[in-house]
């Protein structure tokens, strides 16, 4: 019973090693009509059994057309809480809810509230990576996919207000000529990066392409020779005439990326602090297919938002969606 190992301490239960762990996620999936959706960041083994895997903004239209009764979101709770919000009826669940995100965190209603109230003459652009609560008193939400554009549909005067992120903030300012007033948050695991480490791979690849997502320090995107989403760079090793890759972002998106590419060397661009060779995020590696069996076995943990913050963070989620649509993205 789920209740005891829950008061044992247990997230989630202990499961049988003589489990055929696949194919029982297999037949739940299709006895409960549920989806698994997972994030680029996910573990490899995640990526492998779900039914579609992509980036926060596929995420969030994948969750918006699925006629499935239940949808298992493999990523963060923020991602979590957008297919919530998006399917009020559906189930939503989580393999383990615990899954935050720090970029999120950096981000606290109410404060953010309080900045927004400050600048009553600004439209306010949140990064997907929030709370619900943040959506809430927000414009439009964006991605990494369609910031850029979402933010060049206003007009060239008007003032805005982007957060959470300062480094995407500061790389959208720099590509679009924009002014924004930025949050000042960022995300524990892209902020790792170091140029020193980057450039040392460059020396032992020089031919290498330096991949670098938009959550990272100005410093180190300025090295890239392609900037983008999770989906994004994914899209430019598939297209690129290049044989090696230098990787800064979360290390889950070199499994996408060599079973798109076998043919092609990815090298993951290590944290500044360590001697690992990869960077991942902690969150994302909560998610373990243990959790995911569980998850669909007990319909549970379950994503939860509360009505009222909904209702008001519904209307920049869909905003988003439709210039998204309208932009062919
Ligand atoms: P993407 O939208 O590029 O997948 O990024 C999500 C994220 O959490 C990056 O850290
Ligand atoms: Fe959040 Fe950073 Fe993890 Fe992405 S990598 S989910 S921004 S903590």
């Amino acid at each position: 019973m789920k209740e005891e190992w829950l008061k044992k301490g247990f997230v989630s239960e202990p499961v049988d090693k003589s489990l055929d762990l696949k194919a029982e996620i297999n037949r739940l999936r299709q006895e409960k009509k549920a989806v698994i959706l997972g994030h680029f960041y996910q573990s490899d083994e995640i990526q492998e059994i779900a039914d579609f895997v992509g980036d926060s903004l596929a995420l969030a239209q994948w969750a918006a057309k699925t006629d499935a009764r239940i949808i298992v979101m493999c990523g963060v709770h923020f991602m979590g809480e957008t297919a919530k919000i998006l399917c009020p009826d559906k189930k939503v669940l989580i393999p383990d809810l615990n899954a935050g995100c720090s970029l999120a965190d950096s981000c606290p209603a109410d404060r953010f509230a309080d900045f927004v109230q400050a600048h009553p003459d600004h439209k306010v652009i949140s990064y997907v990576n929030t709370s619900a609560a943040v959506k809430a008193v927000t414009d439009v939400v964006v991605t990494s996919t369609n910031a850029k554009q979402i933010v060049e549909s206003f007009p060239k005067d008007e003032k805005l207000i982007f957060g959470p992120d300062k480094n995407l903030g500061n790389y959208i300012n720099s590509i679009t000529g924009r002014n924004m007033l930025l949050w000042d948050g960022a995300c524990h695991v892209h902020e790792k990066f170091s140029v020193e480490k980057i450039l040392e791979l460059k020396k032992q690849y020089p031919d290498a392409a330096i991949l670098v997502h938009p959550e990272c320090k100005g410093a180190v995107a300025k090295l890239a020779d392609k900037v983008a989403s999770t989906a994004g760079l994914l899209k430019f090793a598939v297209a690129s005439d290049k044989k090696d890759f230098i990787v800064a972002t979360e290390s889950g998106i070199l499994y996408e990326m060599r079973k798109n590419c076998p043919d092609k060397n990815f090298i993951p661009a290590p944290p500044e602090d360590s001697t690992c060779a990869c960077n991942e995020c902690n969150f994302m590696r909560l998610n373990t297919l243990e959790k995911l069996y569980n998850a669909l076995k007990y319909e549970w943990p379950e994503v939860q938002v509360d009505a009222a913050v909904a209702e008001k963070a519904i209307r920049p989620i869909r905003r988003m969606l439709e210039i998204s649509a309208q932009l062919g993205l």
